[in-house]
C-alpha cells in the first residue's frame, strides 16, 4: 500500500508564555482532523505538541505537497489561533506568516516533513519534534544514525544496510540542495553538514533501494519573514528497521545531548535534552532546548502509536548530563558561544545601541 505521512508544525500560541501548548488547542486540532478523517481525506491522524508546538501528524494518500492535506493544515492552525486568541495565549498565530493560503504551507510559517512510500510488512516510524531550536538540530543526530558505524552497528555487520545511505542537503541561504553518497563522501558531506544553521538535512535515502529513510523539516523562519518571530523548531520523521537502522540505533545519538541553537529568545546554545512527552516544558530559561520521539507501526495506513520512546530510564543520565550542561552554558550569561553570535541571534539591539555610539567611536 503506497502511504503518504505528512507531519505539518507550528506555533500557534503558547501557554504559559512559550513553555507549552493549552488543551483547548490541542482539542480544537483533533476535532478538525477528526472531520478530515470522516471525510476521507485522512486515512489517519494523530495530535501531539512539544513545547509550544502543534504537530498534527497524517497519513493518507494524497501524496507529498498536497494542496488539500496542506489547506486542511493550514486552516486546523487557523482554527487553533483562534481558540489562542479567545484564550489571550501568548504569541497567538505567531507562526502563520501569511494572511491566507496559497496553495502549500512551505515558505507561510508552519514546518513540514512529509515523506510517501510502499508500506512495508512492519513499518516502524519515529518522529522527533524539538521546541526551542533550529532544522539544523538534526544534522548531528542523522549523521550518526545513517552514518557513523561507532552509532549503528548494522552499517558494518548488516548486509542490508552495508552498503550505506544518500543523504540530501539543503543550502538555506542560497535555496540548493546537493546530494552526498556515504560513506564514501563524507569528508566532503560534513564540511556542509557540520554548518548545521546554513546546511540542513533534508532528507536520507537508502542508497541501494533508493528508499527514503528520513525526512526533516527544513523551514527556517527568520528567513521566510525577514525577521525574528521565533525558533523553527523542527520535526523529522525516521524509517526503522529492516533495511533501516534499528529503533535503539535511532534513538542511540539523542544518548549524548548536542549542543543546538536556540534556547531563550532563540539567541543562545543550548542542549538538546531528550524527554518523555510529559516534560516537554520549556521552564527553565525557556529551555533547554528539548526532543520527544514519538514512535509509531503503520497497520495500512493506520497509526499504531505514539509510543512515547524517551520515556525510558536509559535516557535518564542523558537528561542529567543536559542539565549540567545547561547550567554551565547558563554561568556564561550574556558572552559567546553560549550566546550567538550577532549575524545569528534572533532578538538584537545592535542597530540602536550601533546608532547611539557612533559618534563615540574613534580611529585607533
Ligand atoms: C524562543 C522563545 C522564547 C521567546 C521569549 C521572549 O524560541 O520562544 O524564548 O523568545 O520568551 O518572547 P516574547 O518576545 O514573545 O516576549
Ligand atoms: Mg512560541
Ligand atoms: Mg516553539
Amino acid at each position: 500500500m503506497d502511504i503518504t505521512l505528512s507531519v505539518i508544525k507550528a506555533d500557534v500560541g503558547g501557554y504559559v508564555g512559550h513553555s507549552s501548548s493549552h488543551p483547548d488547542v490541542i482539542q480544537r486540532a483533533k476535532e478538525s482532523l477528526k472531520h478530515a478523517k470522516g471525510q476521507g481525506l485522512l486515512v489517519d491522524y494523530y495530535v501531539t505538541t512539544c513545547g509550544d508546538d502543534l504537530q498534527l501528524i497524517m497519513t493518507h494518500q494524497q501524496g507529498e505537497e498536497s494542496e488539500q492535506i496542506h489547506k486542511l493544515a493550514w486552516d486546523t492552525f487557523v482554527e487553533c489561533t483562534n481558540v489562542a486568541k479567545s484564550l489571550k495565549l501568548h504569541g497567538a498565530g505567531q507562526d502563520l506568516l501569511a494572511d491566507a493560503f496559497s496553495g502549500n504551507v512551505k515558505g507561510m510559517g508552519p514546518g513540514v516533513a512529509e515523506m510517501q512510500f510502499t508500506e512495508r510488512k512492519a513499518e516502524t516510524i519515529i518522529i522527533f519534534m524539538a521546541d526551542k531550536t533550529a532544522s539544523g538540530a538534526w544534522n548531528l543526530p542523522l549523521y550518526k544514525i545513517f552514518a557513523d558505524p561507532f552509532n549503528t552497528i548494522g552499517l558494518v555487520i548488516a548486509s542490508n544496510m552495508h552498503s550505506g545511505f544518500k543523504f540530501e542537503i539543503h543550502d538555506v541561504l542560497k535555496a540548493k540542495k546537493v546530494f552526498f553518497n556515504a560513506p564514501e563522501e563524507i569528508y566532503d558531506m560534513l564540511v556542509l553538514m557540520g554548518a548545521p544553521s546554513r546546511y540542513p538535512v533534508k532528507a536520507v535515502y537508502h542508497k541501494e533501494s533508493g528508499e527514503i529513510a528520513a525526512s526533516s523539516s527544513t523551514q527556517h523562519l527568520a528567513l521566510i519573514a525577514g525577521r525574528y518571530i521565533g525558533k523553527d523548531d523542527p520535526v523529522c520523521i525516521v524509517r526503522a528497521q529492516g533495511k533501516f537502522p534499528a529503533v535503539g540505533e535511532v534513538l542511540e545519538p539523542f544518548a549524548s545531548p548536542n549542543i543546538v541553537q536556540g534556547w531563550m529568545r532563540g539567541s543562545h546554545h543550548g542542549p538538546l535534552m531528550p524527554v518523555p512527552f510529559h516534560q516537554a516544558k520549556c521552564t527553565r530559561f525557556d529551555g533547554p532546548p528539548r526532543v520527544m520521539a514519538a514512535g509509531f507501526q503503520l497497520a495500512d495506513g493506520k497509526l499504531i502509536g505514539a509510543n512515547d520512546l524517551f520515556d525510558d530510564l536509559a535516557f535518564d543520565l542523558a537528561r542529567e548530563q543536559a542539565n549540567d550542561i545547561a547550567d554551565y552554558l547558563r554561568r556564561m550569561g550574556p558572552f559567546e558561544p553560549h550566546r550567538l553570535p550577532l549575524e545569528q541571534m534572533e532578538y538584537t539591539t545592535m542597530p540602536e545601541v550601533s546608532k547611539k555610539l557612533a559618534s563615540r567611536f574613534q580611529d585607533i
